[in-house]
């Protein structure tokens, strides 16, 4: 069990955060991030304020008092909602892009090109240029590969490398385009395909053929996590998948991680937020896929459509306290929404 934190300690990873990461805090002190995170959570925000000189955030004005707020002036604290603006830290970034203090994710889930949904590849970009993500994620299997399949081909499919990458390219301009500063593709299973081929048929080739190589992911400014690793932003992690693709893909991916950590693979939509004993918080969520159900042909069609979403993940990153507010979009018809406001594929 993690030992308490010192007066001493607690002083001093205060005075060192906003100069410091709270990965560099956590070293420092010989904890975890998220031990860091949660002491900032108990005692950072305020105190940090204070100590920058920064001034406090406005309180919400009430035309009367209301009882809670007589109450709280009794016992000489804050009203709820008082004590409640002042906690929350965060300011919403509008979706036009101004600053602020939260920022705004874009998370890409299986796309699976050539063999994407046309409709919600729509869907994603017009709520991608709507948003302005800063932080873009790829989630893996952007690229089907059909092609590098060791499985049984569909002569028509076989054979197509260079049009399925060509497709990728596509995807990849229209990603670009959104002006993401952080974009992070972690690769999944189908695109390493190629490598699994490259090893069977033509090791001599390992480490000039790649997927970072082939999507020209370098000269476009993304960061690339090989299959079975994952990359971070703050306190979440983001991984193609640890094994596990059935009906409990998420719980799975949460009782590797013990962490919060967004996957992908199971082409499925889950979202849930398991505790534990002392009181921390953990996420595990994966955002459905963007393929067209009509192309698979490794699944039942009638399993596919019952357990795969058409979908994707939105959010905002605090830079401040290293979470991640994350949101599934389901798409629903040919609509979606996100953040209150309706879109429709053309
Ligand atoms: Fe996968
Ligand atoms: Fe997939």
């Amino acid at each position: 069990m993690a030992q308490p934190w010192s007066q001493s300690d607690i002083e001093g990873a205060i005075a060192m955060r906003g100069k410091h990461t709270n990965r560099e805090i956590a070293e420092r002190y010989n904890r975890s991030v998220y031990a860091v995170q949660q002491l900032f959570l108990r005692h950072g925000i305020r105190e940090r304020r204070q100590l920058a000189g920064e001034p406090q955030t406005p309180l919400r004005r009430t035309k009367e008092p209301s009882v809670s707020h007589n109450i709280a002036a009794r016992l000489g604290i804050p009203a709820p909602e008082e004590h409640a603006t002042r906690k929350s830290g965060a300011r919403v970034t509008t979706p036009s892009g101004a600053s602020g203090t939260l920022e705004p994710m874009l998370i890409v889930p299986d796309v699976h090109r050539p063999y994407h949904s046309n409709m919600g590849w729509d869907l994603l970009m017009q709520v991608g240029r709507w948003l302005k993500p800063k932080h873009l994620f790829i989630m893996g299997d952007f690229a089907d590969f059909y092609s590098c399949s060791s499985h049984d081909k569909d002569p028509a499919r076989a054979n197509r490398l260079e049009e399925e990458l060509a497709d990728v390219d596509e995807g990849l301009d229209d990603l670009d385009s959104l002006g993401a500063e952080n974009k992070e593709a972690v690769e999944g299973n189908h695109e390493n395909r190629l490598w699994r081929q490259i090893m069977q048929h033509s090791p001599s080739l390992a480490g000039l053929v790649s997927t970072e190589k082939l999507f020209k992911l370098k000269e476009r400014g993304w960061k690339f996590t090989p299959y079975k690793r994952h990359t971070t932003l703050g306190a979440m992690h983001f991984t193609h998948d640890v094994g596990a693709s059935g009906r409990n893909a998420a719980f799975r991916v949460l009782d590797t991680y013990q962490h919060s950590a967004v996957s992908a693979h199971a082409h499925r939509m889950q979202y849930m937020v398991e505790g534990n004993a002392v009181g921390e918080v953990k996420l595990s969520a994966m955002f459905g896929w963007l393929g067209d159900v009509d192309q698979v042909d490794y699944m039942h069609i009638a399993k596919a459509r019952k357990d795969w979403c058409l979908g994707f993940g939105v959010g905002y990153y605090d830079p401040a306290s290293g979470y991640s507010y994350l949101v599934p979009v389901p798409i629903v018809h040919g609509t979606c929404m996100v953040n209150g406001r309706l879109f429709r594929a053309a």
